[in-house]
């Protein structure tokens, strides 16, 4: 028989860390714009969007990747519910990465806001009512997508050292081909 797959390859590789470096930018951006007035501060705005709207393609063309290929098995001696815990944490990423920048997206169009893709074209905007309330209830879910994201974030990290340190295993290794794999 076949040796399982043990380690993710090159291009999930380059859609994770990308896009967890894209995720970063875009958290770094709004401090950014928080800590700037006037034209500059509106500038982050602008890239902040073109950014997550870039995140929202890249994340449909990570699905339809992750769809055409199966995810590796996670380790024979992870507990049922680690391996469901670790799953369910995945897809939340899944919809989040998709639920995030479309609440920012419908904001921006029911506020009417152009958006430019890093000044190269106009985005469209979606087809939603023109309304202020709309569109500040739409950024309130955005806020609270984010919230969110900080929570997964954590938990993704401490279970991917507690891999690492504590379980001794090769679940960092698979995703950082750079650390040593462990016999
Ligand atoms: C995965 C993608 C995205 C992430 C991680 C993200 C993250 C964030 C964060 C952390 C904030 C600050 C929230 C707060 O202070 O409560 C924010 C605000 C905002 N985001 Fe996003 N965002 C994303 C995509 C988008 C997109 C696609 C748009 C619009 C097309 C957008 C528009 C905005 C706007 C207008 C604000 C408010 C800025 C202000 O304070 O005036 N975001 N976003
Ligand atoms: C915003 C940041 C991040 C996001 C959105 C994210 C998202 C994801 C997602 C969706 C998967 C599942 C891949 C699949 O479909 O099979 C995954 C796997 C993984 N991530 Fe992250 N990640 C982030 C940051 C990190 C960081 C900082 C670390 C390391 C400290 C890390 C370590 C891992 C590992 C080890 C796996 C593989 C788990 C397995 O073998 O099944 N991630 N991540």
């Amino acid at each position: 028989m076949a040796e399982p797959r043990n380690r993710y390859s090159i291009v999930s590789l380059v859609f994770h860390w990308g896009l967890a470096v894209l995720i970063l930018t875009q958290i770094l951006l709004i401090t950014a714009h928080d800590a700037t007035e006037g034209p500059l501060s509106r500038e982050f705005v602008q890239i902040h969007k073109a950014v997550g709207l870039t995140i929202l393609v890249l994340t449909l063309a990570r699905i339809g990747w992750r769809m055409a290929n199966p995810a590796i098995p996670l380790p024979a001696a992870m507990p049922r519910w680690e391996k469901i815990a670790a799953r369910t944490t995945h897809v939340l990423f899944y919809v989040l990465l998709i639920a995030l920048p479309m609440s920012g997206w419908a904001a921006s169009s029911a506020g009417g806001r152009a958006i430019e893709w890093f000044g190269l074209f106009q985005w469209p905007l979606l087809p939603v009512e023109r309304s202020r309330d709309l569109a500040r209830s739409l950024m309130g879910l955005h806020g609270a997508g984010v919230k969110l994201l900080y929570v997964l974030v954590a938990l993704h990290v401490l279970a991917a050292l507690k891999h690492q340190f504590i379980n001794r295993d090769n679940v960092l290794h698979r995703m950082i081909p750079l650390i040593p794999r462990r016999p």
